[in-house]
């Protein structure tokens, strides 16, 4: 019951003083509702740049290499992340919900490795489950130039139309398919759909001439791993890729496959949030992988 008298009188109100000038430091969502925005900084901090943790391989590749038990696995690395990618499934079950950390939550279903086609996702997760799991953003595969190439635009349109109306970002993910090419000009076509069909941050390879495709895309872009390259190429990789206007990585094997996962993820930090040279960064690598042992 709010008090009626005896309260101390108001009388600050800094009168003559401007209000302060709000920035926002997540690239091409300045005007973003406030909604959209906490959830963008959740996953990003305020250097802009973020550390996905991705485990979502399960989904499309069954038991993977390193990420066999991701009850076991994930909880001792997630202090070095920002955000946690991954399924419902695996979020439910393997990760305790009392953590702090941003979900980019996997909401398409798409199909298996098996498939020589993949491109025929379809949505999985609905709106409203993304709104339970507290998703920080969505993550929504996309085939740009394959077969299914409509129904990957559909349901990015369906996660796009739901993420306005509810604050929601939307991760495009860049799919590469089996016969897809890795090249400038595919990831410079793809990642520019996505961004202009609506997604909020995009996800795709490192490639040639990667400064020209951050140039061009008006939103933050995060970097794949890829397939598990030795730890000084990708984190030298990682290097090139934010000092060439990446926002940060996505990164899945090259973490969980590494020969020390914990020691790979500090390094990492390093390297996209202190600005430290490859070099230095796989220096401290090599030191906190003995500790770890
Ligand atoms: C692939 O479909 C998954 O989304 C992975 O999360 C993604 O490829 C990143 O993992 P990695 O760094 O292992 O490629």
């Amino acid at each position: 019951m709010a008090d009626k008298d005896g309260n101390i009188l108001a009388k600050d109100y800094g009168i003559g003083i401007k209000p302060p000038l709000q920035t926002f430091p997540v690239k091409g969502h300045q005007s973003a509702g406030w909604g959209m925005q906490r959830r963008l900084s959740e996953i990003f901090s305020d250097d802009g740049r973020t550390i996905m943790l991705a485990f979502d391989h399960g989904y499309i590749m069954g038991s993977t290499a390193g990420l066999e038990r991701l009850d076991l696995v994930i909880p001792p690395l997630m202090q070095y992340a920002d955000c946690l990618m991954a399924t419902r499934g695996a979020l439910r079950t393997c990760i305790p919900a009392n953590h702090r950390k941003a979900v980019a939550l996997r909401c398409t279903a798409d199909t298996s490795v098996l498939k020589d086609d993949m491109s025929f996702g379809t949505v999985g997760v609905d709106i409203e489950d993304a709104i339970r799991m507290n998703a920080s953003c969505m993550a929504v595969q996309c085939f740009v130039g394959s077969e299914g190439e409509i129904d990957s635009l559909r349901n990015l349109s369906y996660y796009v139309n739901n993420g306005e109306k509810y604050g929601i970002p939307v991760l495009g993910v860049v799919a590469v398919g089996k016969e897809m090419e890795r090249t400038t000009r595919y990831f410079s076509l793809a990642t520019r759909l996505l961004a202009e069909t609506g997604a909020h941050i995009i996800k795709t390879y490192y490639c040639e001439n990667f400064e020209q495709i951050t140039a061009a895309c008006p939103v933050p872009i995060v970097i794949a791993g890829g397939k598990k390259i030795p730890e000084k190429e990708a984190l030298e990789m990682a290097y090139r890729a934010v000092s060439e206007g990446a926002a940060g990585v996505d990164m899945g094997r090259n973490v969980l496959q590494a020969e020390c996962p914990k020691a790979m993820l500090r390094a990492i930090r390093m390297v996209v949030h202190e600005n430290a040279k490859p070099e230095e960064a796989f220096k401290a690598y090599e030191l906190w992988k003995k500790d770890v042992k």
